[in-house]
């Protein structure tokens, strides 16, 4: 890895033991917002971060960042930062995000608003939306609003990415019919915790 990624990347264990407090200190402000009690694991968000074709041209929007677990990864995996943009609501975690990945674009906002959120930053194409929201402890309205704008945005040849804890598709089968995306259940990570599966879904 060069000097300035390396960098950018921070000190491994260090930045381990931050990330856990700050993300336990979120779970105990608001448990259902946040949706689990430890960040996610290097494994998953590897795991997540692999299903990336990024070859496709367009930006890859990561939503729900906690704490930069899957940042990281989308940066190792060599996606240039420019090409990044990052949505984090809780501010506390946006501004650790922020500060740890400086020239990346962070925004503090509500994944429900992308659409809007993502025109401002200037966004025409996405190629993938890699997803750590909690999708299945929204209310239904939100929930519904949210899968529709990640349908809408990533056109005929993008994919999102989403991870989830149980074994039903976190985008709702409804929203499959309506958007015609088809999911996959990819990978199990079982060194998660608690384990976490990954869905994969394209226009089918
Ligand atoms: C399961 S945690 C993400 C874990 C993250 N991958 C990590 O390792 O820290 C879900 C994240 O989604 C954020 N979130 C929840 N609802 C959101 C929304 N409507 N818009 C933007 N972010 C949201 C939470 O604040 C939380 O940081």
């Amino acid at each position: 890895m060069n000097r300035p990624l390396a960098k950018l990347l921070g000190k491994g264990k260090e930045r381990a033991r931050l990330r856990h407090h700050h993300f336990i200190a979120a779970w105990i402000r608001s448990p259902l917002k946040i949706g689990a009690f430890l960040p996610s694991s290097r494994a998953l968000a590897r795991a997540m971060v692999e299903e990336v074709d990024i070859a496709l041209p367009g930006a890859i929007i990561e939503l729900g960042a906690g704490t930069g677990a899957v940042t990281q990864a989308l940066l190792q995996a060599g996606i240039p930062p420019e090409r990044l943009v990052i949505i984090e609501r809780d501010e506390k975690l946006h501004a650790l995000v922020h500060r740890h990945f400086p020239q990346l674009n962070v925004l503090c906002a509500d994944a429900a608003d992308m659409e809007t959120v993502l025109a401002g930053a200037g966004v025409r194409k996405v190629s993938a939306i890699v997803s750590s929201l909690p999708l299945l402890s929204m209310p239904k309205p939100v929930r519904t609003a949210i899968e529709c704008q990640m349908a809408l945005l990533i056109g005929e040849e993008g994919l999102i990415v989403q991870f989830t804890y149980g074994p039903r598709s976190p985008i709702s089968r409804q929203q499959m019919r309506r958007h015609r995306l088809h999911g996959k259940r990819m990978k199990l990570v079982v060194t998660n915790v608690p384990p976490a599966h990954v869905w994969v879904y394209r226009r089918g």
